[in-house]
């Protein structure tokens, strides 16, 4: 007599948890919704409870924890099309409670949820949508599921290719080719305009079924939680790191972002399913690669709400950036005699560009002095404009001292005079909210490290009119139109400034730094930043023998000081052998240092994912090696 096959547990879980786990978690996950909320489109909540990290567990009161814990089967390149069809657009499924509350679709393992966890939706779908079907998962299939809960979305029927899990999100003019799995023009019919994609500026529930594993957090039923960064450095895998046996402690941010794991898998799923040479080629794997790259850009026009993807180049970093800035728009708009402002606030990246310039051009630099607290004087930089200027080039957010300028102020200034503005917002992007309309600025420069993307990848925004009058930097392939021995006639922006073959998958991984940002809200990092900034500023201060340097009224995520009778470098040492980064040294920042008769501090700076725990780690040495005890 045959056995009756059993079926397996599932795979990918670790401890599958029973049927009826799985009911409570989807109930309590359910009736934390809003009243009335709404999914983002492609939510597959039928199966977003086994997707389910601890932080959602333990935000529900009353859900017995799960041992070992429901862990992510990290899987993003498996979708599969034997799982039930979803339309790649699906949008606004939500499990229906009562039926998984019911003990009878509650059964005991295995768990079909095809069954009992009907999909229904919890908003009728817009008119103007296509018809769509409810996902509908075997927990059999659910081995086959990417890893995350934002992948469900791009799960596609067996009729159409996939883009896999990550499927871009570009307005691209391509997309029958390219396959956007989650492509908004894809769900509108092609007379209708391209709906645009909302920017999440708050926690929202609405969107925890497309959120990523690793950006799971659950909110109260008022829609809004505090901001916990404890939460967000489980998200950035080095964070869990030790250094010299004690808990990493990153506060180095001003040098560079740590990489939350949404950003590693993106890099990991662009080499496994996506990579070619963009632009070029008939190939399925040229136009995933397209869309990705794409889809990057377009996620940087949102994120600072550029007017057009055609504004928005993409360059090696923010020094790239102005250097592009310098030498292209430069070249052509600066003669002798003519006139550059910067500020004394600058990195050297924003001095040595201008610099070079002038002295080429027979130009005359510039700089608008700064007081005592590092802030820019505004009556001095206002007497330096002239009808000889031609360009302020200043930075929003000092690397060394911290100090926000007033960017939409001195701009207003400078285009009174006529001239052009650049702002650096290498030290901008990942502290404060940035509309380059509002601040109506006509460069802003930054780079993808320091805010939780890859190194190697950075941004050119350029206002239309500006980049349309501007020559190529570089020439080669991909900026060209045309080639002949006699003449080259060259593409607009932005490949007109984007010759041979680009940091493609690094873009791409900026583009999910992007989402991640856009999901977590640039106005809740700012609050939290300035928070901590706060309690930081008031614990240092507390350390005998300790000078901040750089204490404007308006400063971001940065903590500069010099502490008596150590060197700066030696206190970076010290820290270092208590698992504790700082930058130690001049910034790169020379000219603002020895504005206030310094070759060095020492410079904690601060990101989203730090806590107070570690504003009190770094306090706490710094004391001991002032007591003379000195750090381990
Ligand atoms: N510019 C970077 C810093 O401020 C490297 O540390």
């Amino acid at each position: 007599m045959s056995t009756p096959e059993v079926p397996a547990p599932h795979p990918g879980i670790a401890g599958a948890p029973d049927a009826g786990t799985i009911a409570r978690l989807a109930n309590a996950l359910f009736s934390a919704l809003p009243t009335g909320a709404v999914p983002e489109p492609g939510a597959a909540l039928g199966s977003a409870p086994l997707f389910v990290a601890e932080p959602l567990q333990s935000a529900i009161p009353g859900t017995p924890p799960l041992t070992p814990p429901l862990r992510p089967n990290h899987n993003p390149g498996s979708a599969s099309p034997t799982i039930g069809a979803a339309r790649p657009s699906a949008p606004l499924f939500a499990l229906d409670p009562k039926l998984a509350a019911e003990p009878a679709h509650a059964p005991a393992a295995p768990l079909d949820l095809t069954v009992p966890l009907a999909a229904t939706p919890v908003a009728p779908a817009p008119a103007s949508a296509p018809a769509i079907q409810p996902v509908f998962v075997r927990e059999t299939d659910l081995a086959a599921l990417p890893g995350r809960l934002g992948d469900v979305r791009s799960i596609v029927p067996p009729d159409t290719a996939g883009a896999g899990p990550f499927g871009a999100s570009a307005a691209a003019a391509s997309a029958p080719l390219y396959f956007l799995a989650d492509n908004p023009l894809a769900r509108v019919t092609p007379a209708a305009a391209p709906t645009a994609v909302p920017r999440a500026e708050t926690f929202d529930l609405a969107g925890l079924a497309t959120q990523h594993r690793t950006d799971v957090h659950v909110l109260d039923r008022s829609g809004a939680r505090p901001f916990d960064a404890h939460v967000f450095k489980r998200d950035f895998p080095i964070l869990q790191e030790t250094v010299n046996g004690r808990p990493l402690v990153w506060l180095d941010n001003g040098a560079t972002t740590q990489k939350p794991q949404c950003v590693i898998d993106r890099l990991a799923h662009f080499y496994k399913h996506e990579n070619s040479n963009i632009h070029r080629a008939a190939h399925t794997l040229a136009a995933r690669s397209t869309d990705a790259y794409e889809a990057a850009r377009e996620k940087v026009r949102a994120f600072i709400n550029a007017p057009s993807v055609k504004d928005i180049v993409f360059v090696r970093g923010a020094t790239e950036a102005i250097n592009l800035a310098a030498q292209a728009w430069g070249r052509r708009n600066i003669g002798e005699g003519d006139e550059i402002v910067v500020s004394h606030l600058e990195h050297h990246a924003n001095i040595v560009p201008w610099q070079q310039l002038a002295a080429e051009k027979g130009a005359r630099l510039r700089v608008a002095p700064v007081d005592d607290h590092g802030q820019i004087l505004l009556d001095e930089y206002e007497k330096l404009l002239g009808p000889k200027t031609k360009i302020v080039a200043f930075t929003q957010v000092s690397n060394a001292l911290g100090t926000i300028t007033p960017v939409a102020e001195m701009t207003a200034l400078a285009h009174r005079h006529g001239a052009r503005v650049l702002v650096d917002g290498a030290q901008g992007i990942c502290h404060l909210p940035v509309d380059v309309q509002t601040l109506d600025v006509d460069f802003y420069a930054f780079s993808g490290h320091k805010m939780f993307a890859p190194t190697g990848v950075g941004v050119l925004y350029g206002k239309a009119d500006v980049l349309e009058a501007m020559p190529p930097w570089q020439g080669g392939g991909n900026m060209i139109a045309d080639v002949t021995f006699e003449k080259t006639i060259f593409q607009g922006p932005p490949d007109r400034f984007e010759a041979g073959t680009g940091n493609i998958a690094d873009a791409v991984g900026l583009g999910a730094a992007i989402d991640y940002l856009s999901r977590i809200g640039m106005a809740n990092v700012a609050a939290h930043e300035h928070e901590l900034l706060a309690y930081g500023t008031e614990q240092l201060l507390t350390v005998p023998g300790l000078k901040l340097i750089g204490t404007a009224k308006e400063k971001a995520g940065i903590l500069s000081f010099v502490l008596d009778g150590c060197r700066s470098e030696d206190v970076g040492k010290a820290l270092d052998r208590e698992g504790i980064a700082v930058r130690a040294g001049h910034h790169c920042a020379q000219p603002i240092l020895r504005r206030f008769g310094l070759e060095s501090t020492v410079r904690p700076s601060l990101a989203l994912y730090n806590t107070h725990d570690d504003i009190d780690a770094l306090v706490d040495a710094l004391r001991r090696l002032q007591s003379g005890r000195g750090v381990k």
